[in-house]
């Protein structure tokens, strides 16, 4: 799309006036001040709000925080992150799951630095990525900054199941005109369709990409677990992890973790990308490159969330108490997403395949009119490309209850539904 800058380049992106988010957040936040909390949905924060639409903040995390010394956040930590945190976060990834291979971390701010770090170091310029049709938008721009950009498959077959298939025909396709493929999996708890990849849908990755593997091309499988500690027991929905031990050498698996949900410290920009790798080599040019990038792009990662983690991880009690605190506010999303999906069938509200998590999407052939149309009753929510997101995170389990109906109706007068 030919856009007009005055003194700035375009360099191939498309660049809108406002971030569509953003702005709907910003209506949304002006009718509660018009009409109070009660009287309005503001369904697109992805993060976790309470009952009374305050940020839920983990008091057992946010002491250690008021305990810190100067120390621990004013000074720089290493570019690839202090060797604690290297420790510890490769714990608190993959908890009683360990897969086996030569592992390394590398702190990076956020998920999004995870994300932002594997593309550019394992896709040449001009690449697609690979991910599923409905899909976090910012992998578009995380893609597009670096000159790369999005391929999709289809998530879903006819059967509301894990498109294998699909994966494997655009894997193939891509790989036989790229010299190497990244691939990138959100899961569990998907935003924006709250599902989770099941143990036989991992087992079908793995299959597939051992067979196109046989190429001899670099194929990089990042999990990108923003949302693995809420999507239900954090052991069971790490079982996945062994299994990604038996790809082969040239598929690297890198999981792209975030302590923006699980320790409530989005604004800290914390994170780290972990590589599962078959060799030792493999493993120390994955942290050599991926600490040279950081360096070129954002130097070294904030210091402060990475001692947060380091002082839970040394003491057992607290480190219970952080889970226990957790399980109490999951529970709560869990409940409310339950509440959603439930009410959903009740009234036949066709919903994207869900599991669990911050969000729940609603398949719509014109997103916009439908979002437009939800606005006039004061309900705010996301049009995405394949329909709209509603953010279970940040409503209410009573109004999760109602949505459904309201939506339904809302289809039919648009004839959508
Ligand atoms: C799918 C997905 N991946 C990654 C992230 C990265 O978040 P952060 O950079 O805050 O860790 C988010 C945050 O919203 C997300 O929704």
């Amino acid at each position: 799309m030919a856009q007009s800058f005055i003194l700035a380049r375009q360099n191939g992106r498309s660049i809108p006036q406002e971030d569509k988010i953003f702005g709907i957040s910003n209506r949304a936040k002006a009718a509660i001040r018009e009409k109070g909390a009660a009287a309005v949905v503001n369904g697109t924060i992805g993060a976790l709000m309470d009952d009374e639409g305050k940020l839920v903040v983990l008091e057992s995390v946010d002491e250690v925080f008021h305990n810190l010394d100067p120390n621990d956040y004013a000074e720089y930590a290493p570019i690839g992150g202090l060797a604690s945190f290297r420790e510890d976060v490769q714990k608190a990834a993959f908890g009683n799951h360990v897969p086996e291979g030569f592992k390394a971390a590398v702190a990076t701010p956020g998920g999004t630095g995870s994300l932002r770090n594997a593309i550019a170091n394992y896709s040449d310029p001009g690449d697609q990525v690979l991910t599923s049709d409905w899909h976090w938008a910012p992998y578009n721009t995380i893609a597009g900054e670096i000159g790369r950009s999005i391929a999709t498959f289809t998530f879903f077959d006819e059967e509301r199941k894990f498109n294998a298939a699909s994966f494997a025909e655009v894997s193939r396709e891509l790989l036989s005109k790229q010299e190497s493929l990244v691939i990138i999996l959100n899961t569990p708890a998907h935003n924006p369709t709250g599902y989770s990849l099941t143990l036989e849908d991992w087992d079908q990755v793995i299959e597939i990409l051992t067979e196109e593997a046989s190429c001899g091309k670099a194929i990089t499988l990042v999990i990108d677990a923003a949302y693995i500690d809420f999507a239900g027991d954090e052991d069971e929905y790490r079982e996945f992890l062994p299994k990604l031990s038996r790809l082969p050498e040239n598929v690297l698996p890198i999981m792209a973790y975030s302590l923006s949900k699980t320790y409530t410290l989005y604004g800290t920009r914390c994170g780290a990308m972990i590589c599962i790798a078959k060799t030792q080599e493999i493993a120390d040019e994955f942290k050599r490159v991926c600490e040279f990038s950081s360096r070129g792009s954002w130097s070294n990662s904030a210091k402060v969330a990475q001692v947060i983690l380091s002082r839970i991880y040394e003491d057992p009690a607290l480190l219970a108490r952080v889970d226990e605190e957790r399980e109490k506010y999951r529970n709560m999303l869990l409940a409310r997403g339950t509440a959603f999906s439930e009410a959903a069938a009740e009234v036949g509200l066709e919903i994207v395949p869900f599991d669990a998590g911050f969000f729940v999407s609603v398949p719509s052939p014109d997103p916009d009119a439908l979002s437009r149309k939800l606005e006039e009753k004061d309900i705010f929510l996301v049009p995405l490309k394949l329909g709209i997101r509603i953010s279970v995170a940040s409503v209410p389990e009573d109004k999760c209850r109602m949505l459904p109906a309201v939506i339904k109706a809302a289809m039919e007068e648009l004839g959508q539904a």
